[in-house]
C-alpha cells in the first residue's frame, strides 16, 4: 500500500518567497492614502497565513498601529508569531487561531479589517465579509485583496505565444472546470475578486473603491532578484509536477467540475508538458512574459449608522 501523504496545512504550496513580490510598496502607500489608513491604530488580518499580507500592510500604517492575525491553521499561527518575534516586530503583531466565519472578537473592535487571498477559499465569502464588518468599528475600513486567478491564463509567454487556438481553449477549459469543481466542493471560488465590490456594496459598505495591484509577475532575463523567486517557483512546479495545486487536488476539482477521470490524465499531462517547456526556457534564460495578473484590492467604510440595508 502506498504510504499516506501527510496533510500539508492550507496553502502551504503558495507560501514561497515569490509571495513577497505581489505589491509595489509605493502603490500600497497610495492605496492606504486613498482609504485614509493614516488614522488606523488597530488592524485585523483575517486568514493571515504566515503573515505576508499583514506585515506588508503594516508598512503603510502608523508605527503605533497593532496588527492581529488569525488563521485556522495552528502551524501558520506559530510560524507567523515566530517570524514577528525574529524580526523584532513582536510588539506590533499578535497571532491566534481563529475561524473567519466566526471571529472571536467583540463587535467594532478594529479600525481596519483586511484579508488577502482568503475569500477565494471561503465556502461563503459573504459570511466572512459580514463577520469582518461586525468586528470593524463603525466608520472603519474593510479592505480585501483577492484575485481573478483565471485571467493570467490568457497572458502570452515566449513559450506559448502563437500556440493553436484549440490548445489555449483546452487550457482554459481545464482551469475553468477545476475552478467550478473547487467551488462545488465548498473550497471557494478562485476568481471571486470580480464579484467582491458588489458583495461589499450589498453588505452595506460605503464608498466601495476597487483597484488592481500595479505589479505584474513579469519574467524578463536575466530575471533580477525578484524574478529569481518566481523563476524558482515555476521550475519547482515542473519538478514536483504540480500546477498551483497538487495532482490529487486538481483531479478532485476537475471531476467535481464535471470533467471525466480519463480526460483528467490527458489534460494534466498537457499542463506538465507546459510546465516543463517553461522550466527549460527559464533554465536557458530565454523565457519571458509581462506576466499580467489581476489582484484586486477592494475596500470601503463601514457605515456609522445602522447595519446593512434590509433585504426585500
Ligand atoms: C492563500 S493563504 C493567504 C495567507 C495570507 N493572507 C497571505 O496573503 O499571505 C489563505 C489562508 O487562509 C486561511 N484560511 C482559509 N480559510 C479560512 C477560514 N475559514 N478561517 C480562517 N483561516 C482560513 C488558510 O489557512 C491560509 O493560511
Amino acid at each position: 500500500m502506498a504510504p499516506k501523504r501527510q496533510r500539508q496545512p492550507h496553502s502551504a504550496e503558495f507560501f514561497g518567497p515569490q509571495r513577497d513580490h505581489w505589491w509595489n510598496r509605493d502603490h500600497l502607500a497610495l492605496i492606504a492614502a486613498r482609504f485614509g489608513l493614516e488614522s488606523v491604530r488597530s488592524a485585523l488580518d483575517v486568514g493571515c497565513g504566515v503573515g505576508h499580507w499583514g506585515r506588508l500592510v503594516a508598512t503603510v500604517l502608523p508605527d503605533e498601529a497593532t496588527i492581529t492575525g488569525i488563521d485556522r491553521e495552528p502551524a501558520w499561527v506559530r510560524a507567523a508569531s515566530e517570524l514577528a518575534t525574529r524580526s523584532s516586530l513582536g510588539d506590533r503583531f499578535r497571532y491566534q487561531e481563529g475561524i473567519a466565519e466566526a471571529l472571536e472578537f467583540a463587535d467594532g473592535g478594529f479600525d481596519l479589517v483586511t484579508c488577502q487571498t482568503v475569500l477565494i477559499h471561503a465556502v461563503s465569502p459573504r459570511a466572512v465579509i459580514r463577520e469582518m464588518l461586525r468586528v470593524c468599528r463603525p466608520g472603519g475600513v474593510i479592505l480585501v485583496a483577492e484575485p481573478n486567478n483565471r485571467a493570467s491564463l490568457l497572458v502570452d509567454t515566449s513559450v506559448n505565444a502563437g500556440a493553436p487556438v484549440e490548445d489555449l481553449l483546452e487550457r482554459l477549459r481545464f482551469a475553468l472546470t477545476c475552478e467550478r469543481g473547487k467551488a462545488a466542493l465548498g473550497e471557494g471560488h478562485n476568481s471571486i475578486g470580480d464579484l467582491l465590490p458588489g458583495y461589499l456594496a450589498e453588505e452595506g459598505v460605503e464608498n466601495v473603491q476597487t483597484f488592481i495591484s500595479d505589479k505584474t509577475e513579469a519574467l524578463v532575463p536575466p530575471y533580477g532578484s525578484e524574478g529569481q523567486a518566481l523563476r524558482a517557483y515555476t521550475i519547482k512546479q515542473a519538478e514536483e509536477e504540480t500546477w498551483g495545486w497538487s495532482r490529487e487536488d486538481a483531479r478532485r476539482f476537475f471531476t467535481a467540475g464535471g470533467g471525466g477521470e480519463d480526460e483528467f490524465d490527458l489534460a494534466w499531462g498537457r499542463r506538465q508538458e507546459e510546465n516543463r517547456a517553461a522550466a527549460r526556457a527559464l533554465e536557458r534564460g530565454t523565457f519571458h512574459t509581462a506576466g499580467g495578473t489581476i489582484l484586486y484590492v477592494i475596500g470601503g467604510r463601514k457605515p456609522t449608522g445602522a447595519g446593512p440595508p434590509a433585504r426585500a
